[in-house]
């Protein structure tokens, strides 16, 4: 049956499944009565909640893309930072010929400003033939449990070439929620969504907020490029030329641009989303943890 106001069920690849959003969007769309793919080049190895078909995807592995989109109709597609576009132009005309027939592009905030590889996956998504609709999330709170999670943990500090700028950070729990809105509910095709979290907060408010979590004085240090790699490799987080792309996407953070607040979330979910302080809350464990 088929509940007022929403499509039928149907099946929905998700794809960089095992990643910040997708983790949390497969469960969501399992709550929300959805049959659901679960893309990760690793599905051997990957734990998904009962309920969600483990598949093997990769982007660059064009038979794979195939067998994954087959009896699919919607995809939630995640690009990884690693994906070029030419490699996911090819992905998206293997989709349609399989017979999907609408895709959910994950963007990033200000993405339609100037050349970015976002912004260029959103011109592939809108030229694919496919049934489209962009979300543009602004930065993620589930950064500080990722990739800055050991220098908290070690350290009690985090460092950003982000100077004393404001962001209006997202939980990927509402990103996900916003995503189940879009691929469940008509009227929302060529639709794009700038998605932000409640609250444009300095990174001081981040490292507060995770001091009243932890119990302990958490520090932002701002830094210039070198000293975020350095950062990034001397915590073991990263190596060097990823840390350098990282620093490289900064510019419209010193620059502002992410620090406005948008309506959208509301919009799509009914909620304004989860603050910096439910965040550092919710994840606390991640902080205290060993690794491994
Ligand atoms: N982080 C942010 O603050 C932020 C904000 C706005 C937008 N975004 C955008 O959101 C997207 C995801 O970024 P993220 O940093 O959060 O990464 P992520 O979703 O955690 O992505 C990493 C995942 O990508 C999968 N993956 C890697 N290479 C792949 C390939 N060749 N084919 C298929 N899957 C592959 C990996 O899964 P397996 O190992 O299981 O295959 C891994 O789980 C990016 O486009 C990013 O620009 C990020």
């Amino acid at each position: 049956m088929t509940v007022p106001g929403t499509y039928s069920q149907v099946m929905i690849l998700v794809t960089a499944a095992t990643g910040n959003v997708g983790r949390e969007l497969v469960p969501q769309l399992l709550s929300a009565g959805q049959q659901v793919r679960a893309g990760t080049r690793h599905p051997q190895g990957a734990a998904f909640p009962n309920g969600a078909h483990a598949t093997h995807f990769d982007f660059s592995d064009e038979a794979s893309v195939r067998e994954a989109a087959t009896g699919t109709q919607s995809v939630y597609l995640i690009v990884p930072e690693t994906v070029g576009t030419e490699t996911l132009k090819r992905a998206l005309s293997v989709m349609k010929e399989a017979g999907v027939e609408r895709v959910v592009l994950q963007s990033g905030f200000g993405a339609e400003r100037g050349d970015n590889p976002l912004g260029e996956a959103e011109d592939a998504v809108r030229d694919s033939g496919l049934t489209w609709t962009v979300l543009r999330p602004n930065w993620f709170m589930q950064n500080y449990n990722q990739m800055f999670r050991r220098g908290i943990r070690d350290r009690h500090e985090f460092a950003e070439p982000a100077g004393e700028q404001r962001t209006s950070f997202i939980d990927t729990r509402d990103i996900a929620a916003a995503a189940v809105t879009v691929l469940t509910q008509p009227g929302h095709d060529r639709r794009e969504y700038p998605l932000t979290g409640p609250q444009s907060i300095d990174r001081h408010a981040v490292a507060a907020a995770l001091s009243g979590a932890l119990g302990h004085t958490i520090t932002y240090r701002p830094v210039d490029d070198d000293g975020f790699v350095d950062f990034l490799v001397s915590t073991g987080e990263s190596d060097e030329e990823e840390a350098r792309g990282i620093a490289s996407i900064y510019p419209p953070i010193r620059a502002g641009d992410t620090a406005p607040t948008t309506p959208d979330l509301h919009a799509l979910t009914g909620s304004t989303g989860h603050t910096i302080e439910d965040f550092a809350q919710h994840y606390r464990q991640d902080w205290l943890m060993a690794d491994g």
